[in-house]
Order: C-alpha cells, then structure tokens, then sequence
C-alpha cells in the first residue's frame, strides 16, 4: 500500500510517497480501507516534530480519515467488514489503509460523504466541545472566532449560527472576506493590520451594543488573544484552542479579577480519551447536523494522495479557506 512517510522533521518536502507492507488489526483494532483524509494545522507541527505527543521520523502523518472497514481485530470491536466509518487517529492517515482503534471510530450515515466525513471530525469536535462544554454557550450569546477562515474557525462560525449564537468572525487576510461573507458570520472583525488590530475592541463595541462579546473561540494567540480579552463583557469566557500564530500568549491575573473573566484552555485529545461516549454521541449529532444542511465543511480543493505536499502546503502558506482533504483512493466517488 502507498502511504506518506516523514524521513525526518521539517515541512511537507521531508516526506515522501512510499510502498510499504499493510498492517494487521490487532484484537482492538480495525483496519480501514482509506477514502479521505483532512489536513489540520497540527499534521504539520508533528511533521515538524514539534507535537506535544511526538512520534520519530518513519511515521505517516494524517488524524483523521474516513472510509470503509476492510478487517477487523476480532469480533468484539463491534464493526463489521464494509462498514463506512470516520477515525481519529494518532497519525497514520494520509495512506491507502490505516489501523484504527475501534474506540476511535464512528459510524458515518449514508447522507454524510466520505470527502465530507474527513473533513468535520476534528475540526468540528474541538468547536463543539469548546463552545458547548468549556464556554457554557447559550443561544443567543455573541461569540467572537478568532482564525475565522480555517479549518477551526469555519466549523466555529457556522455551528455557532446553527446553535442560535451571534457570530464575529476575525479576519486576518484581507483577501478572504469574501469566504466570512459566505459563511454568513454576523459581523467580521478587520484584524487584517497592526493598525485594524488596535481597534478590534472598538469594532465589537460598535456591534455589541458597546458591551463586549460573551464568548472568545481563540485559536490564534499573540496579539490576537490580547485583545481578544480586552473585547470580553463582564462574565465573559475565552477559551484557549490553538496558537496558530506560533506566539503563546501571557495574562495578567488582575485583568481577569477586574472583569470576572474566565481562561479554560481546551484539547481535543485529552476529551477523545476522557470522555469515549460523549464524544460518539456529540460526532454523531455533529453528522446528523451535516445530513440536513445545518452545517457543511467547506472543502476548498480535494488532492490525490500523490499531492500531498500540496494539501499540505496550503495550511503552511495560509492559502486555506475551510478545509483540505486528501484522496487516498483512485476512485472519483465521493462516497
Ligand atoms: N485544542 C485543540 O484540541 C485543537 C484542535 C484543532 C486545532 N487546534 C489548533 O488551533 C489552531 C488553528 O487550527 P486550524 O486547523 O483551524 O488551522 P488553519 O486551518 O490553518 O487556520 C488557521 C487560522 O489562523 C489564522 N491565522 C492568523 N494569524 C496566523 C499566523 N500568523 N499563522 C497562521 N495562521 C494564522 C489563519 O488566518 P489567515 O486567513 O490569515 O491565514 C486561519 O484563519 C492551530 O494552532 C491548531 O493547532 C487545536
């Protein structure tokens, strides 16, 4: 089978496309005939060996994929040959057959494509649990999506629209407010130059009634979580979700006694292991949703496995809007 292989850490130039031997499920196990795999930010820090669960270099990166069941470890996993399911894995995605643990799969509905399974586990998952179980949103609350044009932030606006919320969306190029329009985020918040940066608690005052949002989804760090605080109601709940920025920011404990504001920092992984049923369950409403149009992923581009380095690189670059999936299977059906 073909799978991607890191040789050594670095960027999507330091992996290449390798024949190696299929694996065998062990009894927990299933494995998975690939269909398609989504692409997330942090595929590339652990290509860059710089993940906070690292493997060595010989790996095949890739967290999440969608396909078909092809064996199964034994009976006791519950699955069964040709059953369409979506996994979360440690790594191991961007190949034609992976090995996934069964408490890792879901079962996709026949209304939910493959391309579109891959493509709202993570993403999805990490904005649900943040909103819903971290923020203890509530309809009609005004929530402020900082990275609003990726794979996070896409997932945040529109299941914050769906769950009854009035979404802000932050734009930080210039290029794609056309893709916030689209996405019908309430307001867009101009993050787009130093200068547009100072005044972002500005422009939620002016569309918040000068009172601040509810809630901060922050996936970007820096500058943007500094004043993404300062743009806070009283009461008001940020949660910690990624540092796409590369900067981690600090806070002074003072500001949060002044405002009676609170910080919860969020990981999708930890929620995965902690709480299995949760997650089946809160998935499987999260594809219910996808089926009757209530939310859709929105796929920018679809790569043949053999152009991974592009799926990749378009995270790298920034070109991304929504998400990218990459096709392990020669086939054109969507699934
Ligand atoms: N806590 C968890 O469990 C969890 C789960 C998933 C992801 N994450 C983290 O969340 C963050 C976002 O993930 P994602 O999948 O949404 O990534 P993504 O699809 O690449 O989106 C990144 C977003 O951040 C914005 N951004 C602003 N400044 C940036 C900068 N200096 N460099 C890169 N991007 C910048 C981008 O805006 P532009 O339009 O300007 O490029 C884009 O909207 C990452 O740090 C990721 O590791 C955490």
């Amino acid at each position: 089978m073909r799978a991607v292989v890191v040789t050594e850490y670095g960027g999507p130039e330091n992996c290449v496309l390798s024949d190696v031997e299929a694996p065998t499920p062990a009894a927990d196990q299933v494995l998975i005939d690939v269909h398609s795999a989504s692409v997330n930010f942090p595929d590339l820090l652990m290509i860059k060996g710089n993940y906070h669960m690292q493997p060595s270099p010989g790996f095949t990166p890739g967290k999440e994929v969608a396909g078909t069941v092809s064996a199964v470890g034994s009976p006791l996993t519950g699955l069964s040959v040709g059953d369409r399911i979506f996994a979360y894995l440690p790594h191991g995605g961007f190949a034609e057959k992976v090995l996934a643990p069964a408490s890792g799969c879901y079962p996709i509905p026949d209304a939910v494509s493959f391309d579109t399974a891959a493509a709202m586990g993570i993403t999805y998952l990490t904005s649900w649990f943040a909103l819903n179980e971290c923020a203890g949103f509530a309809p009609g609350e005004r929530v402020f999506i900082t990275g609003a044009t990726g794979g996070v932030g896409t997932a945040s606006v529109q299941l914050v629209k769906a769950l009854g919320g009035v979404a802000l969306a932050g734009l930080t190029t210039a290029s794609k407010i056309d893709f916030l329009r689209e996405l019908k985020a309430d307001h867009v918040i101009d993050m787009t130059t130093p200068e547009h940066f100072a005044t972002v608690r500005d422009q939620i005052h002016a569309v918040t009634s000068g009172e601040g949002v509810d809630v901060v989804l922050e996936s970007v760090g820096g500058r943007s979580f500094d004043e993404s605080l300062r743009s806070l109601t009283w009461n008001g709940r940020l949660i910690v979700i990624g540092f796409a920025s590369g900067e981690i920011p600090s806070i002074k404990a003072n500001y949060l006694l002044l405002k009676g504001t609170m910080v919860h920092g969020f990981r999708l992984s930890q929620y995965l292991e902690r709480f299995q049923q949760k997650a089946q369950a809160v998935q499987s409403t999260l594809f219910e949703m996808a089926a009757s149009g209530q939310i859709s992923p929105r796929i920018m581009s679809i790569f043949p496995l053999e152009e991974f380095r592009e799926a990749l690189d378009a995270i790298r670059h920034r070109t991304v809007m929504g998400k990218v999936v990459i096709r392990a299977t020669a086939s054109s059906d969507c699934g």
